[in-house]
């Protein structure tokens, strides 16, 4: 398989392990406490923070980076010229003798995209899909990079959106009127996409309906499809009448049915003017074509026109038509299904959750992740508006949870844990560090178990002001049994051969602890 190589693609393939894990610190809940999240801070460390509770959980993700336009008049940065990504690279590159200046515009996107997207890839679950947004500018960078990532089997499809009409004569040689959307599953052979339920049919095909639906008529009699005498036979209509199959053009045409079948079936033909037919019903949907038409699925002003609608004015730049971001979830997931978007900008992709389960009654919950400081006053506030109704439009009820980026779960300079780390999320961390599974609070007496996995019970006895002892007292707090016990704590009294004799792992906090 072709590979794309760039300026710092070997400092960049494994950066995401380099990553610290740092705590998701809740600020705020607004209506009601769902799992939905937005977190304001890099997704860098925002999608590896997540990582504990969500890898391999994530159904749908649809991102929309910055394409790379150069343009750096938007509310946001266009390009990696942003303030934050230029200190990112400068601190990723800084003992690589590679300085930022030596690195083009698309090296320094390609090195920002890369562990991104690595950690969305662990994220995705077996049968979840990805969507991502781009333009010409790093459409073919962007395609081998996945191909890469996700692996070239996983390739879903290359979607096609038109995204204006007219305009443009004073453009270079073509005007552009479309974005691509590239897609991948993380397990091609688990995943199915939904029927496109949007799609335009033409409602001249079924013009007739009954208790099925609308249908159209097609004769059951065929030039066109390969003759053979064991087709023509009479059909005998309700009437008495007996028909054969046409001959059109001098040619003997025969029935598309077997004998068999048109006694077995017969109730579902139609006889009329000497002629007999089969129907076909309008489909609920069509299999997802690759281009997607502004007239369905909206166009640039569709999204300018959702926005301004919501805050009377734009405070946003070429933010996605809901309806578009719709699309894409409601044919990659179910009612349940998380939806994260790392790319958040002006929250768009929790509007479409949001819009969606009012539609059918579903539970998709968002995990939207945004970098700039308008990640409250603009995206977390459209949620709101979405939630409580603006205008004549009525709320969609709900709720979701604001998060900052809090201190890391090891501390940076003694490599320890971090006292000050939230002790639920080091409960996660060391339960994902050992498992590599979403960790889930058991119903347990015994506040200090983790779980159990295969036939190992996880037990981290920590107190974050004092120290632990596994001894025998704490022994008489396990109660429920198990094969093996691996507990953390800060020291032990009992000797090798108790251990051994209970089946007992122990582990010092925090040398013990994994780092992922
Ligand atoms: C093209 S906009 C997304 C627009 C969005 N789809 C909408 O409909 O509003 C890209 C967004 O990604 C954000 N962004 C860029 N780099 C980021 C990063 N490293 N972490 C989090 N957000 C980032 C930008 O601030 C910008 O708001």
């Amino acid at each position: 398989m072709p590979t794309l190589n760039w300026i710092g693609k070997d400092k960049i393939v494994n950066h995401h392990n380099d990553v610290p894990f740092k705590v998701l610190e809740k600020k705020y809940t607004f209506g009601d406490d769902t799992e939905n999240m937005i977190i304001h801070g890099d997704n860098l460390e925002a999608l590896k923070a997540l990582l504990p509770k969500y890898e391999n959980s994530i159904k749908c993700i649809y991102i929309d980076p910055p394409y790379n336009t150069g343009n750096e008049h938007w509310v946001y940065n266009d390009n990696v010229n942003d303030p934050h990504i230029q200190k990112w690279l400068h601190d990723t590159f800084h003992e690589s003798g590679i300085t930022v200046d030596d690195l083009t515009r698309h090296d320094k996107w390609l090195c920002m995209m890369y562990p991104r997207l690595v950690l969305l890839q662990k994220l995705l679950s077996n049968d979840g899909a990805i969507f991502i947004s781009i333009d010409d500018n790093e459409q073919a960078n962007l395609k081998l990079m996945c191909d890469e990532i996700f692996g070239q089997s996983n390739f879903i499809g290359e979607l096609i959106w038109k995204k204006k009409q007219g305009g443009g004569n004073d453009s270079n040689n073509v005007v552009v009127e479309h974005e691509y959307i590239i897609s991948y599953s993380k397990s091609f052979s688990s995943f199915r996409l939904g029927l496109d339920e949007n799609y335009q049919l033409d409602d001249k095909l079924y013009p007739l309906s009954d208790e099925k639906g609308q249908y159209g008529l097609i004769t059951l009699d065929k030039a066109s499809i390969q003759f053979s005498q064991s087709l023509v036979f009479e059909i005998e209509t309700p009437s008495g009448e007996k028909l054969l199959p046409r001959i059109v053009k001098g040619k003997q045409s025969c029935w598309r049915w077997s004998k068999e079948k048109v006694q077995k079936q017969y109730n579902e033909l139609v006889f009329k003017n000497g002629k007999v037919y089969t129907k076909y019903y309008r489909p609920k949907g069509i299999t997802q074509r690759s281009l997607l038409i502004d007239a369905v699925y909206g166009r640039t002003e569709t999204g300018n026109d959702d926005i301004k609608a919501i805050f009377g004015t734009k405070p946003f730049d070429y933010p996605k038509p809901v309806s578009l971001i719709k699309h894409f979830i409601s044919i990659a997931s179910d009612k349940d299904a998380i939806i994260l978007d790392s790319f958040a900008g002006s929250g768009t992709t929790a509007h479409a959750v949001l819009n969606l389960n009012k539609t059918d009654g579903g539970n998709r919950k968002f995990i939207l992740v945004e970098m700039c400081d308008y990640a409250e006053n603009i995206t977390a506030e459209r949620v709101r508006r979405v939630i409580n109704g603006y205008g004549e439009k009525e709320g969609t009820g709900g709720g979701f949870s604001f998060y900052e980026l809090g201190t890391e779960i090891f501390d940076s300079k003694t490599g320890l844990l971090n006292n000050n780390a939230d002790t639920e999320k080091i409960r996660e961390y060391v339960w994902f560090a050992e498992t590599h599974t979403p960790f889930c609070a058991p119903k347990s007496t015994n506040n200090y178990l983790l779980g159990t996995y295969g036939r190992a019970d996880y037990y981290f006895y920590y107190e974050k002001n004092e120290e632990t002892t596994l001894d025998w007292d704490f022994l008489q707090t396990i109660t429920q049994k198990a094969d093996q016990y691996i507990i953390y704590a800060d020291r032990c009294l009992l000797s090798d051969s108790e251990m051994q004799q209970l089946n007992i792992v122990f582990k010092k906090i925090p040398r013990d602890i994994k780092k992922i």
